[in-house]
């Protein structure tokens, strides 16, 4: 499957998601994310989410951020959104064929909160909720229940 995983700028939260949901399901599957502004376009995720990701056993460092396109709506089977506004922005690129593509990363309309302005006490509690999450997908990958 090809799944991608969005937020705002693709730095603190979705290379989290793409690094925690890669290594649950390993190869055999396209993992990516993209932030839905070019604001960071090309730079290493946020030192914090670098470093949440290695106390965990997974090495981000060689993630580049990159803006989402209207080809990845095309390209991608499923794509994650980490909150309410992302999930807006994206459906927005959305032709009706696409739209079932797009979906919240957490279940019950829950968000994961932007961690930016945030401490480091915060990506963690963002990595216990992609944990979480990532999990579920994983399964469901898996069992081809998705
Ligand atoms: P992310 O976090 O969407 O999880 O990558 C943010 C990164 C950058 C900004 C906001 C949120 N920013 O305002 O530049």
């Amino acid at each position: 499957m090809k799944i991608l995983i969005v937020c705002l700028g693709n730095i603190c939260r979705s290379p989290l998601a793409e690094g925690i949901l890669k290594h649950k399901l390993g190869d055999g599957h396209t993992i990516d994310s993209a932030g839905t502004i070019a604001y960071h376009q090309g730079s290493q995720p946020d030192h914090r989410s670098v470093k949440t990701a290695f106390k965990n056993g997974i090495d981000i460092s060689d993630q580049k951020s990159r803006p989402i396109t209207s080809q990845d709506l095309d390209e991608f089977d499923l794509i994650f959104c980490m909150d309410k506004n992302n999930y807006r922005d994206v459906l927005q690129m959305a032709n009706e064929v696409q739209k079932p593509k797009i979906r919240l990363i957490l279940d019950a309309n829950r968000e994961v909160p932007d961690p930016y302005f945030g401490r480091i006490d915060d990506f963690d509690e963002v990595f216990s909720l992609l944990d979480e999450s990532c999990e579920i997908i994983a399964k469901k990958i898996q069992n081809h229940t998705i």
